[in-house]
């Protein structure tokens, strides 16, 4: 499916942020080190999750996108350091991401983890140089701190590792895996956007039901595609989640029954977002339905 054409207009943004905020440092920066974020920063990902900073800010009334993007920036950063820890050889061992080899294929193991290190570094100083007051500031790196952290992705991630070839067939432990490895940064994600818009309670719990129903959604999503897309549409290599014995939604309920849970969790996406007014909740509503639709 054809991705929502603000998804694009809002990955420039963050981008051309990231592209400078980088090369700013290029005097006092080993250049090899440098050149391994930028690869594989600008590799071409979906930016999804700065797409749901931005466009959660905007659903909750912001008015200033710019002083956002650093914030959108910052959850990529987080993100693609994930990818690059999740590719190496000690992990899933891929070497092809964003349809190009993988950072430790361009370059070497060393680079890749030092690489995705400095990324992860990078997330949060650019929420400590954010334009908002102090306590938001304070609240979302806490909140990133959890989100990435042993309680969010990196425990999803151990627990993904630990589930490999032990025949899981249990939905549950699978959503927790899900849940925690990804779920959580895109939960991030709507909720930063909401809280830089200084959201209502209302506003806030609306983005954050959102962002935990597309979390959640956007794994199973991953998990159909890999067994069902070509590694050429996906830009990494297909078919790893079967081959390494992974607990997905397919390995547990099949193609069928997955693509029948995503759609439930889009309803309860789009259910979520039934307050949020305006240009930006029709964008939120196109996001949960791309989202699905890749998967179908
Ligand atoms: C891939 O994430 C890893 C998962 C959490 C499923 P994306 O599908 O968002 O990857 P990019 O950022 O578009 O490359
Ligand atoms: C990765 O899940 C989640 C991360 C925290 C990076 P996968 O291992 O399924 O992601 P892909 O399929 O390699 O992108
Ligand atoms: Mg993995
Ligand atoms: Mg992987
Ligand atoms: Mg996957």
């Amino acid at each position: 499916m054809k991705a929502p054409n603000f998804l694009f207009e809002h990955a420039l943004l963050v981008e051309d942020f990231s592209k400078q905020t980088l090369e700013a440092r290029r005097s006092h920066v080993p250049s090899r080190l440098l050149d391994a974020m930028l690869y594989s920063l600008l590799a071409g990902g979906k930016r999804v999750r700065p797409a749901l900073v931005l466009t959660c800010y905007e659903a909750c009334g912001g008015q200033n996108l710019q002083t956002v993007i650093p914030a959108a920036a910052s959850i990529e950063c987080m993100h693609t350091y994930s990818l690059i820890h999740d590719d190496l050889p000690c992990m899933d061992d891929d070497d092809f991401r964003r349809g190009k080899p993988t950072c430790h294929k361009q370059f070497d193991e060393e680079t890749a983890v030092l690489a995705a290190d400095a990324l992860q570094a990078l997330s949060f100083e650019l929420l400590a140089d954010l334009d908002a007051d102090a306590y938001t500031r304070l609240a979302l790196i806490k909140d990133m701190a959890l989100a990435a952290g042993c309680q969010g992705m990196v425990g999803g991630q151990m627990m993904d590792i630990l589930a490999e070839n032990q025949r899981v067939d249990n939905v549950l432990q699978v959503e927790r895996i899900h849940l925690h490895k990804t779920g959580e940064l895109l939960r991030w994600s709507c909720e930063a956007g909401a809280k830089l818009a200084n959201a209502s309670d209302e506003q806030f719990q609306a983005c954050s039901r959102f962002g935990k129903a597309v979390g959640l959604l956007f794994q199973i999503a991953d998990d159909i595609l890999d067994a069902t897309a070509t590694s050429e549409a996906l830009g990494k290599s297909a078919g790893k989640d079967e081959a390494q014995n992974k607990a997905t939604y397919v390995s547990v309920l099949g193609v069928t029954k997955a693509r029948e849970l995503a759609g439930e969790l889009c309803e309860i996406a789009l259910q979520a977002c039934e307050p949020m007014q305006g240009e930006a909740g029709h964008q939120l509503k196109s996001l949960a339905t791309y989202i699905l639709k890749r998967g179908q």
